[in-house]
């Protein structure tokens, strides 16, 4: 069998765990795999390792640890982050009917948890639109404010077109309507595609709620966190033990809590503004040849508010899924917008919200740079891409 040369750009959907993170964690599996609420040495050691890691992630998110909880991963903390909050209004006030704002092109985690509330009678839902670029607008988000708003929830990096929100803005906007409030409105970011590239100090971007994820940073799958600041009450999602202030009972995933830490220990460790350069440049590259090479490209999202890793195109007359298709035959990974659903192609969301039409955003196709990448991988994909674009036009020329 001739072997294929492999090419990874789908850092967006998940990550490789990074060797050094890999090493931290392999201890907790077998010598130190204490449970960290015993009261014995095995317990405290794991405690041990479970306070350190805390303490190195809210060093990153400048925070107080007493602040950080471990979870899932970041479909759980956004819904823990969103149900938890309104249940426990709820509670507060009987007869209260919270409103809350999202985005229209938050991850789907995001928007059917906001769904179920909304579809269960627990609260209205607002959804505010974003430019063709793709960025939301403050004067928007401001307009859809009512009396009984409590939770403004905006991503900070969009997964599928990379656009860097302005979260720092909104907080600070937020901050100011809620001095001349008696219902104040909290804010959550969905901060999991940002925590590799742009500022996650939490008082700096005015948020009280932030959810991240560890797969997506270079640690492993099936673990990550909410910030949560100090002051605001949750009402949990699970009920049992009593790990972490009830609010996430469970018992600690400790490898994965220690593999979390250092990947983002790694982030903060690295020089973060010589990658994001070295990345940049890379994508930037990707971008010219590609709209060099093949004619009838549109590059979707912003040019500027964009995360360096992202890149986001549409083919005319030529479909996502077919592309990611061909490509994967030739060992390399991206991704497309359009999901198969029912037979029929179906355009994302983010795309919609784009105001792209259908049979544009079919084409559309994802491309997520990472830590691991060189320049050779972006040579091999454009060369494989404008033959695999070639190729399917052939096939069915529109
Ligand atoms: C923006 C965003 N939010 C949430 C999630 C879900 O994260 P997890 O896989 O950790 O549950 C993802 C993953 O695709 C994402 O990109």
């Amino acid at each position: 069998m001739v072997s294929v040369k492999k090419v990874y750009l789908d850092n967006a959907a998940t990550t490789p765990v990074d060797s050094r993170v890999l090493k931290a964690m392999l201890p907790y599996f077998e010598n130190n795999f204490g449970n960290a609420s015993s009261l014995h040495q095995f317990g405290l050691d794991a405690r041990v390792a479970v306070d350190r890691a805390q303490k190195k992630i809210a060093d990153f998110f400048a925070c107080s640890k007493a602040e950080i909880y471990f979870t899932s991963g970041a479909t759980e903390s956004n819904n823990l982050a969103i149900w938890g909050l309104i249940q426990r209004l709820r509670l507060d006030q009987p007869g209260f009917q919270p409103h809350l704002i999202v985005s229209s092109i938050e991850h789907d985690a995001v928007l059917e948890s906001v769904r179920a509330l909304a579809a269960r009678g627990l609260a209205e839902v607002s959804y505010v639109p974003v430019t063709a670029r793709g960025v939301v607008k403050v004067e928007k988000l401001v307009a859809a404010v009512k009396a009984n708003t409590v939770l403004v929830s905006v991503m900070y990096v969009n997964n599928e077109i990379g656009t860097i929100q302005p979260i720092e803005k909104i907080g600070a906007t937020i901050a100011k309507l809620n001095r001349k409030r008696p219902q104040k409105i909290y804010f959550h970011t969905d901060a999991t595609q940002a925590l590799n590239y742009c500022d996650c100090r939490v008082s700096h971007l005015g948020v009280d709620l932030l959810s991240f994820s560890g797969h997506k940073i270079y640690g492993p799958k099936g673990i990550g966190g909410l910030y949560l600041k100090s002051g605001v009450v949750l009402e949990p999602l699970f009920f049992g033990g009593h790990q972490q202030n009830n609010i996430r009972p469970g018992t600690y995933n400790v490898s994965g809590i220690v593999g979390l830490a250092t990947a983002i220990d790694l982030i903060g460790a690295s020089n973060r503004q010589r990658e994001n350069q070295r990345i940049e440049k890379l994508r930037d590259r990707l971008i010219a040849t590609v709209q060099r090479e093949i004619s009838g490209v549109v590059l979707n999202g912003d040019l500027v508010k964009r995360s360096p890793n992202n890149a986001n195109f549409v083919f005319r007359g030529v479909e996502g899924e077919s592309l990611v298709l061909l490509l994967s035959e030739r060992g390399i990974a991206v991704s497309t917008g359009s999901a198969c659903s029912s037979g029929s192609l179906e355009p994302s969301h983010v795309l919609a919200a784009l105001g792209l039409a259908p049979e544009l955003a079919h084409g559309s196709l994802r491309v997520s740079l990472g830590r691991f990448n060189r320049q050779t991988d972006i040579d091999y994909f454009v060369t494989e891409l404008t033959r695999a674009v070639k190729r399917l036009r052939k096939m069915s020329p529109l």
